[in-house]
């Protein structure tokens, strides 16, 4: 159908209207202020963690109130991370840019297969949603990153650059903060390093994925979603978001905006680390909303178990008083769940319990 070309490129055709295709029931819709059941449009602070003092005589307090945002938000930004503004400007604009080349030459990296090194595309799940979402993405594989280098897009000319740059900084970003997370957890301690080095060394071959989303300014944003609520199935998210707010999460049973704070990331807690914690650490659902009047680009790096390695409780935290609470899944038929399932009506964790 015309709508798999995307919602860049049905907008640059000049609607003035959102065509059937993305509007939602009336239920599903953002509904903002008016005391509907899935309403509010309240901003939030999410809790925020200063990298910096992780590594300094702080440390333990800091672990502290990121094992509380863990726990109750699932949620929080990271603040003076080490990654330069500059990475994170060159990645936001290029990605920018892939999505203002023609139409013709982002097609050429359209693919339905899910293990493509590299994908262009629209909606949600573009196979299976019955209505879209106002959503265009390019997802790149990053894992093993010198094989799949060779298969992303060769424009923008400095998009391999940029993307090859960033994903390595996040990649040791997010190998930095789950260490600080299993030392939340206690199932490691800054002194005797073996039990986390195994651990670590698994995660370090795990694979991550990069996804550019594009969020065009849309004639009626009441009526559609960027993105549908979903949970991320991975360890952690590491998300950039530019200045357009659009993002929101779940917060005791309602919808709330993250705030977008310059230069930091947002990270989220995803499926395998509330399954790993054995729900201590929560997997919460988020959204995007869409505005009328920016465009807005948002880059996520989802960092996830190898692609074969068995996602379950870690058995340290399985004890009399805390049972075991997931049964035992592999990574490929949790990927084979998410792309079968509507998005949000179903929870993968749900059925495992
Ligand atoms: C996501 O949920 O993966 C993207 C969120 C966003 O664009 O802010
Ligand atoms: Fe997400």
């Amino acid at each position: 159908s015309q709508y798999l070309k995307g919602v860049q490129h049905l907008c640059d055709s000049g609607i003035t209207r959102v065509p059937s295709k993305y509007v939602l029931p009336v239920s599903e819709r953002p509904v903002t202020k008016g005391g509907e059941k899935n309403a509010v449009d309240l901003n939030l602070k999410l809790p925020v963690i200063d990298f910096s003092q992780l590594q300094g005589p702080n440390r333990s307090q800091v672990l502290k109130s990121l094992s509380k945002a863990c726990e109750e938000y699932g949620f929080f930004q990271l603040t003076n991370h080490g990654i330069s503004s500059d990475v994170i400007h060159r990645m936001i604009d290029v990605g920018k840019r892939f999505f203002e080349l023609p139409y013709e030459e982002r097609a050429k990296y359209m693919s339905g297969d899910m293990s493509s090194p590299v994908r262009y595309g629209t909606s949600f799940n573009q196979n299976k949603d019955g209505v879209f979402c106002w959503r265009d993405f390019l997802k790149l594989m990053c894992h093993p990153l010198e094989d799949v280098i060779p298969h992303w897009p060769s424009s923008p000319v400095d998009l391999r650059q940029d993307a090859v740059t960033y994903s390595k900084q996040t990649k040791f970003l997010f190998l930095m903060v789950m260490e600080a997370i299993l030392e939340s957890l206690e199932l490691v301690q800054t002194t005797e390093n073996d039990t986390e080095d195994d651990i670590l060394k698994e995660f370090e071959d795990g694979s991550q994925l990069m996804v550019v989303n594009c969020y065009p300014s849309c004639p009626e944003p009441d009526l559609t979603l960027g993105m549908p609520p979903h949970s991320d199935y991975g360890l952690l998210t590491l998300l950039l978001q530019d200045e357009v707010k659009g993002l929101q999460i779940q917060h005791k049973g309602k919808w709330v905006t993250v705030e977008p704070l310059p230069n930091s990331f947002v990270v989220n807690v995803g499926d395998h680390l509330e399954i790993f914690s054995n729900g201590r650490y929560k997997s919460v659902l988020h959204r995007v909303l869409v505005n009328s009047s920016k465009t807005r680009i948002s880059v996520a790096s989802l960092h996830s178990l190898p692609f074969h390695r068995t996602v379950e409780p870690s058995p340290k935290l399985i004890n009399e008083a805390n049972p075991r609470r997931y049964k035992d899944t592999d990574f490929a038929s949790f990927l084979e769940y998410i792309s079968s399932c509507e998005p949000k009506k179903k929870n993968f964790l749900e059925s495992r319990k």
